[in-house]
C-alpha cells in the first residue's frame, strides 16, 4: 500500500492537458460490443482498473477482447448476445459497481448460472435495487445478506417477463442494467426514472440502432432489438477532469485548458455548480458524437462563493461531491450539500470519508444523514488523511494537500487506478514536484 506526502504547491499551472477517457462510457462501449454481433472498435477506451473488470466479464462470455493501451484503443469480435456462454467461473467485478450492475443485467438474458462478486468495497454495496426488479421479471436471482450484497447469483432466460418498474433512487446504474436485461423481454418494459440520470446507455444503445420511447421520465424498450456492431470515440471524463479544474481554480494566476471532455448535460452538474460558486471556465471547440457533447474546457483561478446543492441535483454531479467539498472549504461562506444519501453508499460512506478529512484538515464541517455543511474560507492545516480505499477521496485530498499550509499525507492511494492510473503522472506533467509517493509496509 502506498501513502502520498503532499507539500503545498506555490507554482504556476499553466497549459493544456488530456485527462483520462470516460469511465462510464467505456463501460458501456463494452457491454454493447459485446451485445452486438461483429467487431466493435473502440478508442478512447478508459484503461483503469473498473473498466478493466468489464473487459474481463465479457471476455468470460466469449467475446474476443483485443487491447491496445499505448493507442486507448479496444477490439471487440463477439457472436452477439444470443451466443453468451454460461461463464465457468465466477466472476469478479472487482471495485466497480457499475461492472456488476449492469453485467446482472445482461447476465438476465443468458440461460445458465451467472456469478458475480467483488472485493471488500463492492460485497458492502447495494444489490437490492437490481435484484428486486429482475426477480419480478422472472429471472432467478439473488444475494448474501438476505439480498443485500454481492456475490449474486444469476440463472437468467432466453427471454424475460416484460416489467414495469419505477426506480427508488435515480441510478444510472440500476437504469442501464434493466435497459439491458429489457433486450430480452418477451414483450415491452418500462422503466421509470424519479429524476434524471447520467443518460449514457440510452444514447449508445440508440446509436446502435436500439428503438427507445421516451414518455416523462418514462423509458420504454420494445424487443426484439438488433444491436449493430459499431465504432464508438470516447472523450475525456469530466469526473477526473473536476480534480485538474478544481486545482487550477485555486491556484492564483492559473489558466489551464483539459482537453476534449465530454459534456452530456445529464454530467455537467459540476460545471452547473461552479458557475454559482464564481468559478471561471469555458467551453472551447465544442463537437459531438452519439449523440455526446464534448469541449475543452479552459479555467482560471478564480475567488470561490459558497452555494447550495439540492437533491435534484445530486445525480448530476454525484461523483464529483468530494472535490466540490474540497472547493467548499476554500470558498466564501456556508456550502449545505443535501439529498446526497447515496454517497453513503459508494466505493466508501463519502459523506464520513469526507467529513473525517476534512476534520483532519483543520475545516468546520457538519456531517447531516443525507450530506454535509462546510464553511469556508479556511486553509487546509497539516494532518494526515484517509482514503478509505476510495479513489475520489484519495485524489480529492490530494489536491487539499497541494492547496494546504504545510502538507498533508494522505493513506492509501494506489486505488486512484480504479479511475484515473495517471492522476499523479498528470499532476508532474503539470509541473507539480511536491508529492512523494511512499510505499507502507
Ligand atoms: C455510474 C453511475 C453512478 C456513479 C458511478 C458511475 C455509471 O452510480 O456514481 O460512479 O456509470 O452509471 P449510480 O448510478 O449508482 O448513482
Amino acid at each position: 500500500m502506498r501513502r502520498a506526502l503532499v507539500m503545498p504547491f506555490r507554482g504556476q499551472i499553466r497549459g493544456t492537458i488530456m485527462c483520462p477517457r470516460d469511465k462510464s462510457l467505456s463501460h458501456r462501449a463494452a457491454f454493447i460490443g459485446a451485445l452486438s454481433r461483429g467487431r466493435t472498435v473502440i478508442t478512447g477506451f478508459s484503461f483503469c482498473r473498473d473498466c478493466m473488470s468489464t473487459l474481463s466479464c465479457i471476455q468470460a462470455l466469449g467475446v474476443e477482447v483485443h487491447t491496445f493501451p499505448e493507442e486507448g484503443k479496444v477490439v471487440l469480435q463477439s457472436e452477439g448476445h444470443t451466443s453468451f456462454c454460461e461463464p465457468e467461473d465466477v466472476l469478479n467485478a472487482e471495485n466497480s459497481g457499475t461492472t456488476i450492475r449492469l453485467m446482472a443485467g445482461i447476465a438476465a438474458g443468458i440461460e445458465g448460472l451467472t456469478i458475480l462478486t467483488g472485493d471488500a468495497s463492492l460485497r458492502r454495496r447495494p444489490m437490492r435495487r437490481i435484484i428486486e426488479p429482475l426477480r419480478k421479471a422472472g429471472v432467478d436471482i439473488g444475494g448474501r445478506g438476505g439480498d443485500r450484497f454481492p456475490p449474486l447469483f444469476i440463472r437468467g432466460r432466453k427471454r424475460i417477463a416484460p416489467f414495469f418498474h419505477v426506480l427508488e433512487v435515480p441510478s444510472a446504474q440500476v437504469k442501464s442494467a434493466l435497459l439491458f436485461a429489457a433486450l430480452w423481454g418477451e414483450g415491452p418494459s418500462t422503466i421509470v426514472e424519479p429524476l434524471p440520470s447520467r443518460n449514457h446507455t440510452e444514447n449508445m444503445l440508440q446509436y446502435v440502432g436500439v428503438t427507445l420511447r421516451k414518455e416523462d421520465g418514462a423509458i420504454i424498450v420494445e424487443p426484439p432489438q438488433v444491436i449493430r456492431a459499431s465504432s464508438f470515440e470516447l472523450p475525456g471524463d469530466i469526473s477526473s477532469a473536476a480534480f485538474l479544474m478544481s486545482l487550477a481554480l485555486c491556484v492564483p494566476e492559473a489558466s489551464l485548458i483539459i482537453q476534449d471532455v465530454g459534456l452530456n448535460p445529464t454530467r455537467v452538474g459540476f460545471l452547473q455548480c461552479l458557475e454559482r460558486m464564481g468559478g471561471k471556465y469555458s467551453i472551447l471547440a465544442k463537437r459531438e458524437t452519439f449523440g455526446e457533447p464534448r469541449g475543452d474546457i479552459l479555467v482560471t483561478y478564480s475567488e470561490l462563493q459558497a452555494t447550495s446543492i439540492g437533491p435534484e441535483e445530486i445525480p448530476l454531479l454525484i461523483d464529483e461531491i468530494p472535490i466540490l467539498a474540497i472547493l467548499a472549504a476554500k470558498a466564501k461562506g456556508k456550502t449545505v450539500i443535501s439529498g446526497a444519501q447515496e454517497l453513503r453508499v459508494k466505493e466508501s460512506d463519502r459523506i464520513r470519508s469526507v467529513a473525517c478529512g476534512l476534520r483532519a484538515l483543520g475545516v468546520r464541517v457538519e456531517e447531516k444523514e443525507d450530506g454535509l455543511v462546510i464553511y469556508g474560507p479556511c486553509d487546509f492545516q497539516r494532518g494526515v488523511v484517509q482514503s478509505f480505499g476510495d479513489h475520489r477521496i484519495a485524489m480529492s485530498f490530494t489536491i487539499a494537500g497541494l492547496l494546504s499550509t504545510e502538507g498533508v499525507i494522505i493513506e492509501g492511494v494506489d486505488c486512484v487506478d480504479v479511475s484515473y492510473p495517471t492522476f499523479f503522472a498528470d499532476l508532474g506533467k503539470l509541473g507539480i514536484t511536491t508529492i512523494t509517493l511512499e510505499e507502507v509496509l
